[in-house]
């Protein structure tokens, strides 16, 4: 095995879940270890404490005059369950048929630990970086950045760059390099509907009093319309339009076909917004999604109950230019507005992030595009990208700079899934990425 493939298998056998406070050492002991290994780079390093997880912060000795780029990532992970759909123990990475297989493989371990290698190959091979480097590394990006911003605020001084790389995204087909100029915001909420003070026999009180699951089915029902848009006044009230000549250029992309999405999900069909592809609903227009609904008897056989409760976690993607805190003000009086009469409905407000959307041709994007091209040997393509990275809006508020996405994952790594998966080939292009980014972005 190669040495930069040995760190990796060292890397992604912490299991730094952030989300779950008995992970908090093994998430300790992965930024200790990433320190360490940055240190021992010869890079200037610190560990930030925060209220959860340590921030991860390394440096070149920066020359005046030079342009300034920072690398973030991420080596923090999402939870791995259902444990017994994996092939293998997540925290145990294997090769199979040329790919790394572990939770964290391609979100985001693999794909930031590649550009921690290509720098380390540049300072081996030239013994100095062409160009001042900055490395922010957290582990609170699958929980929403709770303490980025305030980290971002403090320090504005220091991490001051002209702009920002990451690569936490995907490829729309293996071999095709991908440069993303945009990302979804979120805005996250989960509504509790209460009937009864408790739960009731289904044949003594079902019909003299409202049942919280009906209640709840109904009231997730009203938040589209029967034609997939979403029924929420003021929802598309701020919706950037599609610029017709990227939709126009997402004609030409491979495997982003609605046939693709219909392979790659294996669902019966596809449903969504009237009037756009698959790529465009997923890239550049918003959605309401359930990601988790419950209330009553879940156990085998039947139960002859009235439940006291139901409950429903929604996230709302959004585009430029809604506004997550308007859109979830909007969602609060929609709930309770449309709630079934005999329930109460409590609406708890979750985590936010704000839409992202730059251009892909200006300087920097045309040097992600050449550096792209060095490393596959192939042309790029531009797309938006349908998932939320937040910080990145923020690093433009509070630093002033611009973000290139630069994607490595593919659509089938099943990133936050069982069997999560990272292509040897892109872990090893995505050295080769790093170090050609850097010299197109210090011309
Ligand atoms: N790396 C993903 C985001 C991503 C994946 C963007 C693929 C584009 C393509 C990131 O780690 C993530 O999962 N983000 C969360 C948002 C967060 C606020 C929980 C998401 O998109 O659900
Ligand atoms: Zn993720």
């Amino acid at each position: 095995m190669t040495s930069e493939l040995e760190d990796l298998f060292s890397f992604l056998r912490f299991p730094s879940i952030s989300t779950d406070s008995s992970h908090a050492g093994d998430v300790r002991a992965c930024a200790e270890w990433l320190l360490a290994k940055l240190t021992g780079m010869g890079l200037v390093t610190e560990l930030h404490d925060t209220p959860k997880h340590p921030i991860v912060v390394a440096r070149n000795v920066h020359v005046p005059g030079r342009h300034t780029v920072l690398i973030y990532g991420h080596y923090d992970v999402q939870p791995v369950d259902p444990l017994n759909l994996w092939t293998s123990d997540p925290f145990e990475p294997v090769i199979r048929g040329e790919r790394i297989w572990a939770r964290g493989a391609s979100d985001n371990k693999g794909q930031m630990l590649a550009h921690v290698l290509g720098v380390e190959k540049t300072l081996r091979e030239q013994s100095e970086l062409p160009l001042n480097l900055i490395f922010l590394f957290e582990g609170e990006e699958e929980i929403g950045s709770p303490n980025l911003a305030s980290f971002l605020l403090h320090h504005c001084d220091e991490l001051k760059c002209d702009v920002v790389a990451i690569s936490d995204t995907g490829m729309v087909a293996p071999g095709v390099p991908t440069l993303g100029y945009g990302l979804r915001g979120i805005a996250c909420c989960e509504a509790i509907i209460r009937g009864p003070k408790g739960d009731l026999h289904s044949g003594l009180f079902g019909g003299a009093v409202a049942n919280p699951a009906a209640a709840m089915a109904r009231l997730v029902a009203s938040l589209h319309a029967l034609d997939g848009r979403v029924a929420i006044e003021g929802f598309y009230d701020h919706v950037r339009p599609l610029e017709p000549w990227e939709r126009e250029m997402w004609t030409n992309i491979p495997g982003v076909s609605d046939a693709d999405f219909l392979a790659v999900t294996g669902s019966p069909g596809l449903f969504g917004e009237p009037g756009y592809s698959s790529a465009e609903r997923t890239w550049a227009r918003p959605t309401a999604e359930v990601n988790g609904i419950g209330g009553g008897y879940q156990g085998e056989g039947s139960k002859t109950v009235l439940p006291a409760e139901a409950f429903v976690k929604l996230s709302f993607r959004l585009v430029p230019d809604q506004s997550p805190k308007d859109i979830m003000a909007k969602v609060q009086s929609h709930l309770e507005w449309h709630s079934p009469p005999g329930v109460e409905v409590e609406v708890r407000v979750g985590h936010d992030g704000k839409p992202y959307v730059t251009d892909p041709n200006s300087k920097y994007g045309l040097a992600a595009q050449a550096a792209l091209r060095v490393a596959f040997e192939a042309e790029p393509v531009l797309i938006r990208e349908g998932g939320s990275i937040p910080i990145v809006q923020t690093f433009r508020d509070i630093l002033g700079a611009d973000t290139l996405l630069l994607g490595l994952a593919l659509c089938d790594s099943q990133v936050h899934a069982p069997n999560e998966n990272f292509p040897i080939e892109n872990f090893e292009a995505g050295i080769r990425l790093n170090q050609a980014l850097l010299i197109e972005l210090a011309r």
